[in-house]
């Protein structure tokens, strides 16, 4: 199974890609979580991408697209993989199409703006992992630590209210026309995903439901 999620910043892709990662046995491939692994390691890929992320700004589509075709190409990919995070530009939607790449399901998860600001302050991250938790809504067995690893769990740095108010607007501008885009698709003939959109509101399990009847 080949599956994008769409979304805004903090609508549950990653909480949910978890749980559709482990269900369906593909893996998430988070451009964001990989990214912030760059800087992590401190490599060149890391060194250009820090303030720009930081920032709430977009990474250049060639560089996105460059990762995102060496990734899909690894063994593990095989037999599908959930991409979180990725297109989120016309032209990122278009290089996976115009490089061959079958989807069979878009799921859009939407949130509203409000909800998105009260979610992200309240999110904590395992770092190692991308792991996410919310203090209220899906906290950690034990307070800041991670209930696999028992590492400590961080607050992204994305994670102020004025960067995510800026990641709003981008996403607005730059990454909501995909959801047109992928709409027209899927009515358009055989070969195209199935394009579902779904409530993010609610429990998380709640909304977990919703994408496994989604994927039908
Ligand atoms: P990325 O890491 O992809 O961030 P994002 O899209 O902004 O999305 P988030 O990870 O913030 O949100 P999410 O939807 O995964 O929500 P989550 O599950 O964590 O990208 C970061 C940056 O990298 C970008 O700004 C950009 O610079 C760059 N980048 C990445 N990909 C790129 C690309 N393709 N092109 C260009 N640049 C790119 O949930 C959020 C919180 O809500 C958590 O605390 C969670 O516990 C909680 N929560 C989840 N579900 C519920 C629920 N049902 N009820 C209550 N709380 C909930
Ligand atoms: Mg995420």
């Amino acid at each position: 199974m080949k599956l994008i999620l769409l979304g805004p910043p903090g609508a549950g892709k990653g909480t949910q890609a978890q749980f559709i990662s482990e269900k369906y046995g593909v893996p998430q491939v988070s451009t964001g979580d990989m990214l912030r692994a760059a800087i992590r390691a401190g490599s060149e890929l890391g060194l250009k991408v820090k303030d720009i992320m930081e920032s709430g700004a977009l990474v250049s589509d060639e560089l996105i697209i460059a990762l995102v075709k060496e990734r899909i190409q690894q063994p593990d990919c095989a037999n599908g993989f959930l991409l979180d995070g990725f297109p989120r530009t016309i032209p990122q939607a278009q290089a996976l199409m115009d490089a061959g790449v079958s989807i069979d399901f878009v799921i859009e998860i939407s949130v509203d703006d409000e909800q998105i600001v009260s979610r992200l302050s309240g999110r904590r991250v395992h770092e190692g992992s991308g792991r996410v938790y919310h203090i209220e809504h899906n906290p950690p067995a034990t307070p800041d630590m991670d209930d696999i690893t028992g590492e400590p769990l961080i607050q992204r740095k994305d994670d102020r209210e004025d960067t995510i108010r800026n990641r709003l607007s981008v996403y607005h501008s730059q990454t909501e026309p995909l959801v047109k885009f992928y709409n027209d698709l899927a009515d358009s003939g055989e070969q195209s995903p199935i394009f579902k959109s779904i409530d993010g509101l609610g429990l998380l399990d709640e909304v977990k439901s919703r994408i496994v009847c989604a994927l039908g």
